[in-house]
């Protein structure tokens, strides 16, 4: 394989970890399932901080309990980071998160076996509760770190059962009464890399084995509650009844129906999760409460597409009797990447040779916390059949290598070329 620098992404090492990294939380079908504050979680974090400590880096779990290894620079510069998550969506696959985790391990460690004098520091970081949690908090650690969640909002935070966050955060190392210590800027963290599988089938049909990533989609996320009347499901005539479930269904399918009018690519939406109340055969639904998600290209669409679903669900909910009750609990504006990085994935691809695309990230990203306060750039590797979120998840060995040895090259670049004074 071509090197810039003489330093090699040793595929071989990444496999190692991968597979072992793999065997935490391992399901049935070859997926994994660890999601944030179980115990796959600590085992992940209990991998992750040996193999740091293995390679000579210095472990840092911070107040949010992001994990940031360190392998410190000759100069006094801005850290630059790469990395991604740990965590996993239930039932999901083994390259989600774990990917950008573990070649961002081989990254560090192929540098420090090259001898390889870096002037910024340089940091792995895998970030606490990337995925939808109990606790309605996605991506926690990366939004923690860019300022966007309050130490209030986080100290309130209880899950569906009712257990605090801090309960959760301060098994994981963390501890929300010093959280505002998480907090970086850019003059604490200049840049920040992730790779990442790319969850999609374009790079599949563009016949391309990377992606350099030009930007990331909002995403806007509603917790919704339907109120109807529990009642006898034999003695209640058909017109006498307030149906949760059935207002429920009609307000989703007017979701589609929104979606779908508009004929875009760059607008997608989702019911990913759903309750009914009290859930058994011989009882007419009393209430329902699922998630509604908008993903979108820019914030007047989402926040357009949003308003129209509340207007039409509020005008069911109210010919079939029921209320209806919408919560925004994510309302995330899309990113830019860098144009420094890119040039810099771009040029390094190119001296490289790899033939690489460049996508917009339909997927929701640490990254675009990062690219809110300093220089955040994303690569993909292709997902094969463009499965993701789900046990069937794969990537190529030989796609992740060329894109281990991008990033390898590319983190030397900018680590010569960017001179943001600490
Ligand atoms: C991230 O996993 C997302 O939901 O896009
Ligand atoms: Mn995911
Ligand atoms: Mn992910």
């Amino acid at each position: 394989m071509k090197n810039l620098a003489n330093i090699s992404f040793s595929g071989e090492r990444f496999w190692t970890h991968f597979l072992a990294f793999s065997n935490i939380g391992a399901l049935s079908q070859g997926g994994v399932e660890r999601p944030f504050g179980s115990k796959e979680d600590l085992e992940a974090r209990l991998y992750l901080q040996n193999a740091c400590r293995a390679i000579g880096l210095e472990v840092q779990v911070d107040p949010i309990g992001n994990l940031w290894a360190v392998m410190p620079g000759t100069e006094k510069l801005s850290m630059i980071a790469v990395g991604s998550h740990h965590d996993s969506v239930p039932q999901g696959g083994r390259f989600d998160g774990a990917l950008g985790v573990l070649t961002s391990l081989e990254t560090l460690h192929a540098l420090k076996e090259g001898g390889y004098k870096n002037r910024h520091p340089l940091a792995l970081v895998s970030f606490t509760a990337e995925e939808p949690n109990p606790f309605n908090l996605s991506t926690m650690g990366s939004r923690t770190v860019a300022g966007r969640l309050t130490k209030d909002s986080l100290i309130r935070s209880r899950d569906w059962n009712g257990r605090p966050l801090q309960e959760a955060i301060l098994a994981v190392g963390g501890n929300l009464e010093l959280v505002e210590q998480a907090r970086k800027t850019s003059n604490d963290l200049g840049a920040f890399l992730e790779l990442h599988i790319e969850q999609g089938k374009r790079l599949e049909r563009a016949q391309k084995p990377l992606a350099v990533v030009t930007g990331i989609c909002g995403i806007h996320r509603l917790d919704v509650t339907v109120i109807g009347e529990a009642n006898h499901a034999g003695t209640t005539m058909l017109a006498d009844r307030h149906d949760a479930f059935l207002a429920a269904s009609e307000i989703a399918l007017a979701f589609e129906k929104s979606l779908l009018d508009e004929h875009r690519d760059d607008l997608v939406g989702t019911i990913g999760r759903f309750e009914i109340f009290p859930n058994a055969a011989n009882i007419i639904p009393g209430s329902a409460r699922f998630i509604v998600e908008i993903r979108a290209s820019t914030v007047e669409l989402m926040h357009r597409i949003a308003s129209l679903f509340q207007k039409k669900a509020q005008a069911i909910a109210k010919r079939r009797g029921v209320q209806f009750n919408a919560d925004v609990i994510l309302d995330q504006a899309p990113e830019e990447m860098d144009k420094f990085l890119i040039a810099a994935l771009e040029d390094v691809s190119t001296k490289l040779q790899i033939p690489y695309d460049r996508l917009f990230s339909m997927a929701g990203h640490d990254a675009t916390h990062m690219a809110s306060f300093t220089k955040a750039g994303m690569l993909f590797v292709p997902s094969i059949d463009g499965k993701s979120h789900c046990q069937d998840e794969e990537s190529r060995f030989e796609d992740i290598v060329l894109a281990g040895q991008v990033m390898v090259d590319a983190i030397i670049q900018m680590d010569q070329t960017l001179d943001n004074n600490s």
